[in-house]
């Protein structure tokens, strides 16, 4: 047995291996935010895949923090049936699910959430669509209370953790970084105030869902924009969160405005253009006392290996390889070590934008193809 297939347990969490499925939006709940059985089929084969642990796609924790369509809701109690169904046959197909909490803050627009977006500072920016709203202090305040509702619900409805989404130009990763939050009150300027926001909502989740209970974060090393956050300060808040008592930090980096370094690199071809967000997790697990798991670029069963060997992290995350392969985990590990076939094309966006659910464009295209040219070869027999 590898290191890689070991069992852990996280804060009382029982993982079978050091695999995480990294949070996907996959665009297959109803405008809501209810999952349906089409996302239940979907961590339904995940979960049969091996992986350790699934963590959703980001779900909204207030109506005014959603971003994608078909995107996963958790902001109100109504939600509990549905959400009930999707964790209760993610545990009888022997799975883990972990349920991401976003507030989606400036990084959306009004066409969606039906008027002007709030975030901490009215700036126009690239990663903003429009010039949001700066909140004020009951805005705040009424966000960090509905993470906190959130996270409890999750606990309710049966899930194994929740995950903050700190990463990725949301608003928890808008109050770090200097670019998105000018504020001159106790909620910006130096990174200890820019940080406040993040440990306010950490502190307020854990109080709803005790200290048993697994609470992780994701987090930027880096906003890879100029002006955004940068490594050391993500590092500093690391240090806050480790020593507040988080179960764990997945390192990512980027925003949408990042360019050739957005959080979803494309055409990553090579063992050497793997786990982009190497060298940041590094630092900041030298920084911490918690586990740290890396996520970014990660496509081969020996990078993913050395991750949590020889570069002592604790776990490795994937999202496009787990929509070309939800059985990769298990592919793996029964000692068909090939890489992953994903080509980093970033083609799986767009059906969850327009058919209702994400899916390998790619693969699909390659069976076709392969479909089409048996057929051709049946004739001519
Ligand atoms: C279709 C799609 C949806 C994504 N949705 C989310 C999300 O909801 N939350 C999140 O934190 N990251 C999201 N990501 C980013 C991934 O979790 C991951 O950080 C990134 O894709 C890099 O990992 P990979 O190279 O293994 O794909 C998404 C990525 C893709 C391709």
């Amino acid at each position: 047995m590898t290191r890689l297939f070991e069992s852990t347990t996280v804060n009382g969490m029982r993982l079978q291996n050091r695999m995480i499925r990294s949070a996907t939006w996959e665009g297959m709940c109803d405008e809501r935010g209810h999952p349906t059985q089409k996302l239940i089929d979907c961590y339904v084969a995940l979960a049969r895949g091996g992986v350790g642990l699934i963590i959703s796609g980001y779900a909204f924790v207030h109506p005014l923090g959603k971003q994608l369509p078909g995107k996963l809701g958790i902001d109100s109690d109504e939600l509990a049936p549905d959400f009930r169904r999707l964790i209760e046959a993610v545990h009888v197909a022997g799975g883990r699910l972990a349920i991401q909490l976003v507030h989606a803050g400036g990084q959306t627009n009004s066409g969606r959430i039906g008027r002007q977006p709030q975030a901490p500072s009215a700036v126009a920016v690239p990663q903003f669509q429009e010039t949001p709203e700066a909140l004020d202090a009951a805005g705040i305040r009424e966000i960090i209370q509905s993470f906190a509702a959130a996270a409890a619900r999750a606990k309710a409805w049966g899930a194994d953790a929740v995950q903050l989404h700190g990463a990725h130009g949301y608003l928890i990763n808008q109050f770090l970084s200097p670019l998105t939050n000018r504020r001159m009150d106790e909620w910006g300027g130096g990174i200890e105030n820019r940080c406040r926001f993040l440990m306010e909502v950490y502190r307020s989740v854990r109080a709803a869902v005790g200290a048993d209970y697994p609470v992780l974060i994701k987090l930027n090393a880096r906003d890879n924009v100029p002006g955004g956050l940068e490594l050391e300060e993500a590092v500093s808040a690391a240090r806050l969160l480790s020593a507040a008592g988080i179960d764990m930090i997945e390192v990512s980096s980027g925003t949408p405005a990042s360019g050739m370094k957005s959080p979803v690199r494309k055409k990553i071809l090579r063992p050497a253009q793997e786990a982009y967000n190497r060298e940041a997790a590094l630092a900041i697990k030298a920084a911490v006392k918690c586990p740290v798991a890396l996520v970014g670029g990660i496509r081969s069963c020996e990078v993913a290996e050395r991750t949590v060997t020889e570069d002592g992290l604790d776990y490795v995350a994937f999202a496009r390889p787990l929509i070309r392969e939800p059985g990769l985990p298990r592919r793996w590990e029964s000692g068909d070590r090939a890489p992953s076939p994903c080509v980093s094309c970033n083609e799986c966006f767009t059906p969850g934008l327009t058919e209702g659910g994400i899916y390998c464009v790619t693969e699909k295209k390659q069976r076709e193809k392969a479909e089409r040219k048996a057929k051709k070869a049946g004739q001519g027999a």
